[in-house]
């Protein structure tokens, strides 16, 4: 048996290779068209391993997967790949819009294919699994009940509008083609291989840098964080489990403010890493201009998961926020490697002018 993984040198997908192959000999096929966010460095470890078989392509490219379907003949299509970040979806949409729109199409398109034509068993214990996220629901008032699975699509940026129209086709194909497919909602995930592009890592690299920590307006914005291996121990859990054509809620029960989560961070280092000159790193915290139409609060109800498939996380947000600040300090080569040209290019854009 095989599973194939598409976006599996970015960071979910990542942690999920490495976590699936940690606890199984099923291999693996890695589809990767490896974009900025994608990193082998981060699959090092496999390098010799025969059970991870990589392929750098996109999985628009309908032909390649129809290829690596008939020549791997895998019984589950995990897809992570996607353009993930909302500030570089506000500068330019187009790519999210091919990716996670047209991507997400043709590849399920090719993954119907393959299906239709896989004798009766295998045809039956198929799946495809989407990876998706909290933000198709939108922006919460603070006194609104979290997510549901029923909760209404309601997206606000175009990061998340791009990943509605994808469970959306994804609920399509198994509506009117029977294609059996699983969606998982999950909230902000952290952790090791983060790009630095998001909140989580980018405070620990500038706090380390001694450069400002951003803060997007007030600070008081609510994201509910999960540690990543808690979400690829939830992807497991609805493949295995899932019912077909539902969606799952993933989430951490972590709601915390942006200065909470900067806050932890800092406290953390001190703690770790603490500065030369005996200041905390709070005290680099600085406000920067706001995300055109950034959502206030996201709040994940995961009750549905853990009640139907027994799932719950393992770390708490203390637990999960220790062991990646560890991980940074730890990894300073891999962030090495990842802080490149093109990373300097997109803080320039990003921060430049903000301040
Ligand atoms: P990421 O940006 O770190 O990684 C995305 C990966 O997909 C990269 O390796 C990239 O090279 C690859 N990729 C991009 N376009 C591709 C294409 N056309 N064909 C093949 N590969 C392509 O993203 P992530 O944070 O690991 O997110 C993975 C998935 O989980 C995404 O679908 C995202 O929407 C979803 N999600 C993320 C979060 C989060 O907090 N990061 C939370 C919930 C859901
Ligand atoms: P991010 O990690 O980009 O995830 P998302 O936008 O998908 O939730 O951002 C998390 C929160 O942190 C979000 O409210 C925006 C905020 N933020 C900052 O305040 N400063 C930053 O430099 C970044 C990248 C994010």
């Amino acid at each position: 048996m095989t599973i194939l993984v598409t976006g599996g040198a970015g960071f979910i997908g990542g942690n999920f290779v490495l976590d699936w192959l940690a606890g199984s000999d099923e291999p693996v096929v890695n589809l990767d068209k490896l974009t900025y966010a994608g990193n082998l460095e981060t699959l090092s470890s496999l390098r010799h391993d025969a059970r991870h078989v990589f392929v750098q392509g996109d999985i628009g490219d309908r032909s390649l997967v129809a290829a690596l379907l008939a020549q791997h003949q895998p019984r589950a299509v995990l897809n992570f790949a996607a353009e993930s970040h909302v500030d570089r979806s506000i500068h330019g949409p187009g790519e999210f819009i091919q990716t996670n729109v047209v991507g997400t199409f043709n590849l399920l398109e090719a993954v119907r294919a393959y299906w239709q034509d896989l004798p009766a068993g295998e045809r039956e214990a198929f799946r495809f699994l989407h990876v998706s996220t909290d933000e198709v629901y939108g922006s919460l008032a603070p006194e609104d009940a979290a997510f549901v699975e029923s909760s209404r699509y309601e997206p606000n940026s175009p990061y998340s509008a791009s990943k509605a129209a994808s469970d959306h086709l994804v609920r399509a194909w198994h509506h009117t083609y029977g294609l059996p497919v699983l969606t998982t909602n999950c909230s902000n995930n952290y952790g090791p291989f983060h790009f630095p592009e998001k909140l989580i890592p980018l405070v620990i690299l500038n706090a380390l840098a001694g450069k400002p920590l951003p803060i997007y307006g007030d600070g008081r914005q609510v994201r509910d964080w999960l540690y990543v291996k808690d979400h690829c121990s939830a992807i497991r859990r609805v493949l295995a489990a899932g019912k077909l054509g539902e969606t799952y809620n993933v989430g951490g029960w972590n709601e915390k403010t942006n200065l909470e989560v900067v806050h932890t961070l800092c406290a953390t280092l001190d703690a770790l890493s603490p500065r030369a000159d005996g200041q905390s790193y709070a005290s680099q915290i600085t406000f920067v201009q706001d995300r055109p139409g950034h959502d206030r609060r996201y709040a994940i109800d995961a009750r549905k998961l853990e009640s139907e498939l027994g799932w719950k996380p393992q770390q708490t947000f203390d637990s999960g926020i220790r062991q990646t600040v560890q991980w940074y300090l730890s990894n300073q080569d891999w962030v090495q490697n990842v802080v490149s040209g093109h990373y300097r290019d997109w803080v320039a854009k990003q921060y430049g002018d903000r301040a």
